[in-house]
């Protein structure tokens, strides 16, 4: 089984690509959205959550981990590799494909701010960015808006002009969603940069290195079971089934398929 978590349903856009070119694999999703968000948070207290959000996983069996939150990839994936002795994915700043796609030499990222604080984005940005004009900007309210799930509206929309707009000013003709929940908000990011600029998003590539993990893996490992999907919260359970409703999935509240942490880890 592989499971993936976030801290609460953004990371649901790689586990989207995930069960897409992987759809014989189980795969357990588990969002902290009680806890949502992690962007703001100190970096000890991401690392805790990410560890018992692992833990989670792997008393359910996993054992193929993706950390599909850039904010916890940031500051916790090192801990966490070096305590579990399993494999682990985790997001990665778009920076390169971004940088060498860009025509203008000016590329605009949409990003937490414990993510632009890690040493990962210093990182790739020393590493793949350093002849690009790189526009950091944290995407303040968005990560809310898709809990609640206000995919659009003005409300939505004169939000992401206030951050998309000066990057489009500024030349940039690439823009990096270095968040796992603003994907679900591309289709606004679509009007606004219309024709000006290509919104890039790294899930694909994390699943594909999902997919190459998963299939190294001891045969043993790679198990099955009857029930393909299953989802954890430790927020709203009704809020997890409506959107799931929106990708797709609309009975799996009714399924029993939607189970809280606190039933697993007794907090
Ligand atoms: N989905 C997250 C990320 O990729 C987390 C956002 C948050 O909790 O602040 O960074």
């Amino acid at each position: 089984m592989i499971g993936v978590f976030d801290s609460g349903l953004g990371g649901l856009s790689v586990w989207q690509e995930i069960i897409r070119i992987l759809p014989d694999v189980p795969v357990i999703y588990a969002a902290d959205s009680g806890r949502c968000p992690y962007g703001s948070k100190p970096k000890e207290e991401i690392i805790r959550y990410s560890r018992e959000m692992t833990q989670l996983l792997v008393d359910q069996g996993c054992r193929l981990i993706v950390v599909a939150c850039n904010t916890a990839t940031a500051a916790a994936i090192r801990a966490l590799r070096e305590e579990f002795d399993l494999p682990f994915v985790g997001m990665e700043p778009a920076i390169k494909p971004a940088a060498e796609a860009s025509k203008t030499g000016v590329v605009g990222i949409l990003a937490t701010e414990g993510t632009f604080r890690g040493q990962h984005f210093a990182r790739a940005r020393e590493q793949f960015a350093s002849n690009t004009h790189l526009i950091m900007q944290v995407g303040h309210g968005l990560v809310e808006w898709v809990e609640s799930g206000q995919l659009d509206g003005p409300e939505v929309e004169a939000g992401l002009r206030r951050y998309l707009e000066p990057m489009l000013a500024q030349g940039a003709d690439q823009i990096v969603l270095g968040c796992t929940h603003y994907p679900f908000l591309r289709p606004v990011m679509e009007r606004i940069v219309a024709g000006k600029a290509i919104i890039i998003d790294p899930a694909p590539a994390v699943a594909q290195q999902a997919l190459r993990l998963w299939e190294a893996l001891p045969k043993g490992d790679q198990a099955t079971s009857k029930q393909p999907y299953q989802w954890f919260t430790s927020g709203d359970p009704d809020r997890m089934s409506n959107f799931l409703g929106q990708l797709g999935f609309p009975a799996a509240r009714e399924a029993g398929a939607i189970r809280m942490v606190k039933e697993i880890t007794h907090e």
